[in-house]
């Protein structure tokens, strides 16, 4: 038996945004090859039905809930549920998270709004809501948050996005001492994902300019649309993570040049660098 399945095996893992991309890949390996039952969150309640079906076909355990993680009163729902109807939460992944294009003086006041709501205060909101009661239950437990690549990273046209992924980062960093503080740690483990490409929705999704240069982020959004032709796939990013998440590792990393992108960072702050402009096509280093 793998680590992985040794440690989430029948267990229960509660995903926000597994209606698609990363997070229906993380739901259907935990489902499909770790045998957890799944709580399956996201305000696209159509996918999450699809996505229940189609693990329940597959004779594995899942429950869809309709969740936006920018109201604090449904992942408080969320978590009684999940706790009083399936059980005790083995894995929280706080992961829904939306993309914006586009100049920041251009962005629009009610998508800069709605996106730190999402991918900030989603992840406070889920944090909230579960961890009083996984500190409160004897077993262990994993809380994983989803930065990424851009949390270690800064890059022009989606500002908006890597100030929430750093944001999540330290968020998640701060949390990991917190929880060793209040004398938990080896019983919740708090771990940061940082996914560098994985086949997704997100830039299809991404909010727009309605004003100034328009051209400038939808070009934007074609370059990153063309790094999705290269990414890696959802389930192979899933076992990774696991795999990882059981070994221990606090950073989860989906491919090797995450960690470059990381020691590239801590390089140039260490040197005291001003930010260097990226421009130009966007490729996935081969490995
Ligand atoms: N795909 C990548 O390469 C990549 C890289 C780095 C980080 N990430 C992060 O991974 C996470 C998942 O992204 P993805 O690429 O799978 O995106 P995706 O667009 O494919 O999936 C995001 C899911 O979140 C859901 N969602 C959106 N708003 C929501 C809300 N208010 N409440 C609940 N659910 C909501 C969507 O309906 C969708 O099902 C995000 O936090 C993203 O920033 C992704």
């Amino acid at each position: 038996m793998s680590d992985a399945k040794a440690l989430f095996g029948g267990g229960v893992a509660v995903i926000t945004g597994a209606g698609a991309g990363i997070g229906a890949g993380l739901a259907r390996h935990a489902a499909l090859e770790l045998g957890m039952t799944v709580v399956l969150a996201d305000v696209d309640t159509a996918a999450i039905a699809a996505l229940r079906a189609e693990l329940e076909a597959a004779g594995a355990r899942a429950v869809d809930v309709a969740c936006d993680v920018r109201d604090p009163g449904a992942l408080e729902r969320l978590a009684e549920r999940t706790v009083t109807e399936v059980g005790p939460v083995r894995l929280l992944v706080n992961n829904a998270g939306v993309e914006q294009f586009g100049y920041l003086w251009d962005t629009p006041v009610a998508n800069w709004e709605r996106l730190v709501s999402i991918n900030v205060n989603g992840v406070f909101h889920g944090i909230r809501a579960f961890l009083p009661r996984m500190l409160a239950e004897a077993g262990r437990s994993w809380v994983w948050n989803l930065s990424s690549i851009g949390g270690v990273s800064a890059a022009p046209l989606q500002a908006p996005y890597i100030m929430s992924k750093h944001a999540v980062l330290a968020l998640t960093e701060c949390l990991h001492q917190e929880v060793e503080l209040a004398g938990h740690a080896g019983h919740v483990h708090v771990q940061a994902v940082l996914p560098g490409a994985v086949a997704s929705d997100i830039f299809e999704s991404a909010g727009a300019v309605e004003d100034g240069d328009i051209a400038a982020a939808e070009e934007h959004r074609e370059a990153m649309l063309k790094v999705k032709a290269q990414a890696m796939d959802p389930l192979d990013a899933a076992r990774v993570f696991f795999d990882q998440a059981a070994a221990g590792e606090f950073y989860l990393t989906s491919q090797p040049f995450v960690v470059d992108a990381m020691a590239a960072r801590a390089d140039t702050l260490a040197h005291r660098r001003a930010p260097v402009l990226l421009q130009g096509e966007f490729t996935v280093p081969a490995e």
